[in-house]
């Protein structure tokens, strides 16, 4: 199993000036912005983007990075922190990072517009550093976030998913943003176009695994952090649960779509539906497709010359489909 300090081993000097500055960007004269910011702070997650930005410079650049990395990473992370706040408002979500989620704490208005505060603090980073062509890849995926997140909850209200759909969902949700990540970190070092384009790619297929990762935690036991069963009882269908679909008789497609349906999921009906996911090879199937990702992403790293950097990216790359949260 990969380990995160051995991931962080070569950038642990970014990361821990990066944290300083990220906790000063948060800061605002309205004393209960400060509050929830602190709190924010406080619970920190994985740090998985600014990580992989920090990696891509150095791997690009031989070990150099600069400013603009730097913001580059408070930018990612002010976004990512944003949108998964907004995140548990949409999908009612009292758990985060092992505590109360934000709404849980100060309702939903309030949630809403510290997201909103923390979105507008990372496009005014950029504008204030005229690092627009940072503003405009992060402009993109935010964009594509909200589409995807729309596309997903058009989809659960009609629970007409196919595996086609599915990847546009998370590509756009998550997968963006994680790309972008790679993308922000090239373009900040002046790489050349055809390494942007390599490197943004490498990018997308982390974002996938990522995402199909975070969506089998759904049907595990272990705790996360973050409330489990919780895509089930949304009619959020992933991976697992579209491949059982499509592997099941008319008669239990009948029995499956019926308890899907229903707005209030018992939790004993809700153990039943993983249960027949898991007979019905629905997981086996997602860990599948998630090992071909990773295996797409490790191939396109090894094009790259050794270094520590590439070795801690292939760390990460593997931490990603390994970890337990
Ligand atoms: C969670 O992302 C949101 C998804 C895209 C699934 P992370 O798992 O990276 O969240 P933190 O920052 O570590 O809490
Ligand atoms: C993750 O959404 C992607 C975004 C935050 C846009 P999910 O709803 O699938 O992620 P978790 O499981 O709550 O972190
Ligand atoms: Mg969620
Ligand atoms: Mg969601």
């Amino acid at each position: 199993m990969s380990k995160v300090y051995e991931i962080r081993e070569p950038i642990s000097e970014e990361m821990e000036i990066f944290e300083n500055k990220f906790s000063k960007l948060m800061l605002s004269d309205v004393p209960l912005l400060n509050r929830i910011t602190h709190y924010i702070i406080k619970r920190k997650g994985k740090q998985m983007r600014p990580m992989l930005i920090f990696l891509c410079s150095k791997l690009l650049s031989s070990g150099k990075v600069n400013e603009k990395v730097y913001r580059g990473a408070s930018v990612i992370e002010l976004i990512h922190t944003a949108t998964l706040i907004h995140d548990d408002v949409v999908d009612e979500s009292n758990k985060r990072r092992g505590f109360f989620s934000i709404n849980a704490i100060w309702k939903n208005k309030i949630a809403v517009l510290v997201g909103d505060f923390l979105l507008s603090k990372g496009m005014l980073l950029c504008i204030d550093n005229k690092d627009y062509d940072i503003l405009d890849v992060i402009s993109e995926s935010v964009k594509q976030m909200s589409e995807g997140e729309l596309l997903q909850i058009e989809k659960a209200k009609k629970l007409d998913i196919d595996e086609e759909t599915y990847f546009e969902i998370i590509k756009k949700k998550t997968a963006s943003l994680i790309s972008s990540c790679c993308k922000i970190a090239a373009v900040s070092v002046n790489s050349s176009s055809s390494e942007i384009k390599k490197i943004t790619k490498i990018g997308m297929y982390i974002g996938i695994a990522f995402q199909i990762k975070d969506d089998l935690f759904d049907y595990g036991k272990k705790t996360i952090g973050k409330p489990r069963g919780i895509d089930i009882k949304q009619k959020k269908i992933t991976l697992p649960l579209i491949y059982t679909l499509n592997n099941i008789n008319k008669s239990e497609k009948r029995w499956l779509i019926k308890s899907l349906k229903k707005n209030k999921k018992s939790r004993a009906l809700i153990n039943q539906i993983i249960s027949l996911v898991k007979e019905r090879g629905g997981l086996d199937y997602a860990i599948q497709i998630m090992n071909k990702y990773h295996k797409l992403s490790i191939d396109d790293l090894e094009t790259f010359k050794d270094s520590s950097y590439k070795d801690s990216l292939k760390k990460m790359v593997n931490y990603v489909i390994e970890r337990n949260y």
